[in-house]
């Protein structure tokens, strides 16, 4: 089907928001629609939205406010806002007053909906506004168009019941629904037949998945049922809560030749007195244990994680705790935040909210601590021949490609643009912080 119109989708925040895109993106292909990357050639514009820290949340305020000039520009042109920030009812009331020539707000329960709200704001020229408060059953067969033609994102579960203080998923994306094994085997099965080779099974707390199943199937069994499918090469996931990753899960990340061996497994805090009122439900102690035996069964695994710096009350004797976990762990590389108060979390309401100086200087200091892990644990890949699964070509020089190992290590090295996509050796000859180099080889 062809309509001649075009669309774009602005993604913020985590995968689960690029996978909604993509869904996104498919329904509007279906429907005749073609993507561009150019606002002023667009007929339809969505905003993908996210609510996990403040930054995200303003950032897409300003982006809207330019729309408005689009708008009037082109009065035909269809503006929706979806994502976590139309969860909240005090979001929607803003943008309903401030930003009224908004055609579309919907939430990240009914996506699957879009072309019929985009078809009742044509037939009443209104801004429609649909957000449901709850998942519900999982809505299958919506189409997806993916960003890559040779890895693909996967949710295996949709929502989050553990309630971190600080954490508003658990309000935006509702209680924790797994999909049903069939349908995420058949997804593989058609992924691996159209030639994909890496697939990253997704959820927000992945480790406890199958509880609302009534086979209920472990995550660990999953992993083991896909890892025979032929065609898929790679097996990624994320997240994993600390609590929930049982020692079946690292048995099958042992066993399991396809899967890969990196492991996001986010602490988020080294004092227990913080991690308890985060309501982590683990202790230092535990998470520590918990990397020993990891580290023990998969001894080449590389490890990364999430850690809130300046949670409400956290004492420099808490935060040089978290450097202590950061050191003994050796992480390969982590994602670091700036605590951010959410209305509607518990911790929002806390006092000894820290002074932003204080945050920021101790996310330098830790900055500074996790530099030099990173550069150690690229060291040792000098010399070694490792399996990249070539990803693109530089920005500046398309003779240079760019690709992943399986421990997901970007790699830069010489080669053929034609070889995207393929799984290739490269034997690493300089390492540096954030990124290795090599020269593609036959060797294994
Ligand atoms: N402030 C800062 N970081 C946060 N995260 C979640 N909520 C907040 C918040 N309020 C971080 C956590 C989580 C990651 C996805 O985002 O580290 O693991
Ligand atoms: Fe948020 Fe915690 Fe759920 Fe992760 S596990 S999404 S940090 S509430």
């Amino acid at each position: 089907m062809e309509n001649n119109k075009k669309y774009m989708i602005e993604t913020w925040g985590c995968q689960m928001n690029e996978h909604d895109s993509e869904k996104m993106s498919g329904m509007l292909e279906t429907m005749g629609y073609s993507k561009v990357e150019d606002r002023e050639k667009s007929d339809l514009i969505i905003y993908n939205t996210c609510l996990v820290r403040e930054n995200a949340e303003l950032k897409v305020y300003g982006n809207l406010g330019e729309l408005k000039s689009l708008k009037r520009k082109n009065p035909d042109l269809i503006i929706g806002i979806c994502g976590c920030m139309m969860q909240k009812k005090e979001v929607r009331d803003v943008i309903k007053e401030k930003y009224g020539f908004v055609d579309l707000i919907f939430g990240t329960h009914n996506l699957h909906k879009l072309p019929e709200l985009i078809a009742n704001h044509n037939q009443t020229s209104k801004m429609i506004v649909d957000v449901w408060e709850e998942g519900g059953k999982i809505v299958e067969g919506v189409p997806a168009k993916r960003k890559h033609d040779f890895k693909a994102f996967i949710n295996i579960m949709y929502g989050c019941n553990n309630f971190c203080s600080y954490c508003i998923v658990p309000y935006t994306r509702g209680r924790e629904r797994s999909r049903d094994p069939e349908d995420i085997l058949n997804e593989v099965f058609k992924l691996a037949k159209e030639g994909y080779k890496e697939i990253t099974l997704l959820g927000q707390n992945v480790n406890s998945y199958g509880k609302t199943l009534e086979s209920k199937l472990s995550f660990a069994q999953l992993l083991r049922m896909i890892n025979e499918v032929d065609g898929i090469e790679r097996i990624r996931f994320m997240t994993s809560h600390p609590k929930d990753l049982s020692e079946e899960l690292i048995y099958a990340m042992r066993d399991c030749n396809k899967v890969c061996e990196h492991l996001h497994i986010p602490f988020q805090a080294g004092s227990n007195r913080v991690l308890k009122i985060m309501n982590r439900k683990y202790t230092k102690e535990k998470y520590l244990e918990l990397i020993g035996k990891i580290k023990k069964e998969i001894p080449n695994i590389s490890l990364t994680t999430d850690i809130i710096v300046g949670f409400p009350g956290e004492t420099e004797e808490d935060f040089e705790e978290t450097l202590n976990v950061v050191k003994e762990v050796g992480f390969d590389s982590a994602f670091t935040f700036l605590y951010s108060k959410r209305e509607g979390t518990p911790a929002a309401k806390m006092e000894n909210q820290i002074p932003d100086n204080i945050k920021h200087e101790r996310f330098q200091r830790l900055l500074d601590t996790l530099k030099p892990l990173s550069h150690k644990s690229n060291e040792k890949y000098n010399g070694e021949v490792v399996e990249v699964l070539v990803e693109g070509t530089s920005k500046t020089d398309d003779t240079v490609l760019s690709g992943r190992t399986r421990t997901n290590k970007l790699v830069h090295f010489k080669g053929d643009k034609g070889l995207r996509g393929q799984l290739v050796n490269v034997k690493i000859t300089t390492t540096k912080t954030w990124t290795l180099e090599g020269i593609l080889t036959y060797e294994e």
